[in-house]
């Protein structure tokens, strides 16, 4: 066959682009699944606990990953600004995953640690207060809204049915655990564990 046939036939030439570029997809995808590199946990990685779960979903719910990414990516620009690249072990407990693809403000990949909660109660409720040139929005909100743990045990329930490992007493703590923590507590919990098993 002569490859103007194909052009001129277009069912043919999309089957075939079809083709090539599945067989090439599974060629880079299918072998990520059977690497332990990106399947498996990093040592010492602990899934999220009652408060940071609550977080999370405050993170999501506030549209934090909007502006900030959490991957650091293997350059020298992005290592000597934010810390060691991530790496695929680091995530594999994140249901949905958090990378985001957009950064107005800075990664946080590694942001845990790096300020004081008490820093961060302030920036978050008035980013200008700590830093001038800031266009972060401001969440006031947040230390007011306390939370009433009605929903972690099922969260983390659902999490496990995922392969998060949470344990039966972490799911039968969970309401006490969260119940009355302020929300900007819990999102700077959150915050603070983030990376840092890499770290150690
Ligand atoms: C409209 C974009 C935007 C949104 C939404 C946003 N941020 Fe930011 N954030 C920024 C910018 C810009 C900076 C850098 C200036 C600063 O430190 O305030 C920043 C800085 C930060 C820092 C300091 C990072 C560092 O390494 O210095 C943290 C922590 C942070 N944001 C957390 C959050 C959280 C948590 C939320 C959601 C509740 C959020 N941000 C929502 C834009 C945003």
């Amino acid at each position: 066959m002569r490859h103007e046939d194909i052009e001129r036939n277009l069912g043919l030439m999309v089957v075939l682009i079809l083709l090539v570029t599945s067989f090439g997809g599974l060629a880079e995808i299918v072998p990520l699944f059977f690497l332990d590199e990106t399947t498996e946990p990093i040592e010492g990685l602990e899934p999220l606990n009652a408060v940071q779960l609550e977080g999370r979903d405050i993170f999501i719910r506030e549209g934090c990953v909007g502006c900030h990414s959490q991957m650091i990516r293997p350059l020298r620009a992005e290592t000597e600004r934010y810390g060691h690249y991530s790496v695929a072990g680091e995530s594999v407990y994140d249901h949905p995953f958090l990378w985001g693809s957009k950064r107005t403000g800075p990664d946080l990949a590694r942001v845990g640690g790096r300020y004081s909660d008490q820093w961060h109660r302030i920036h978050l409720i008035d980013p200008r207060a700590v830093v001038p040139e800031s266009n972060m929005p401001g969440f006031p909100w947040l230390s007011e809204n306390e939370l009433d743990g009605s929903r972690t045990a099922a969260k983390m329930r659902a999490l496990r049915s995922v392969g998060v490992p949470y344990g039966d007493d972490d799911i039968a703590g969970a309401r006490d655990a969260v119940a009355g923590t302020k929300e900007i507590e819990a999102l700077i919990a959150f915050l603070q564990q983030l990376g840092t098993h890499l770290k150690r």
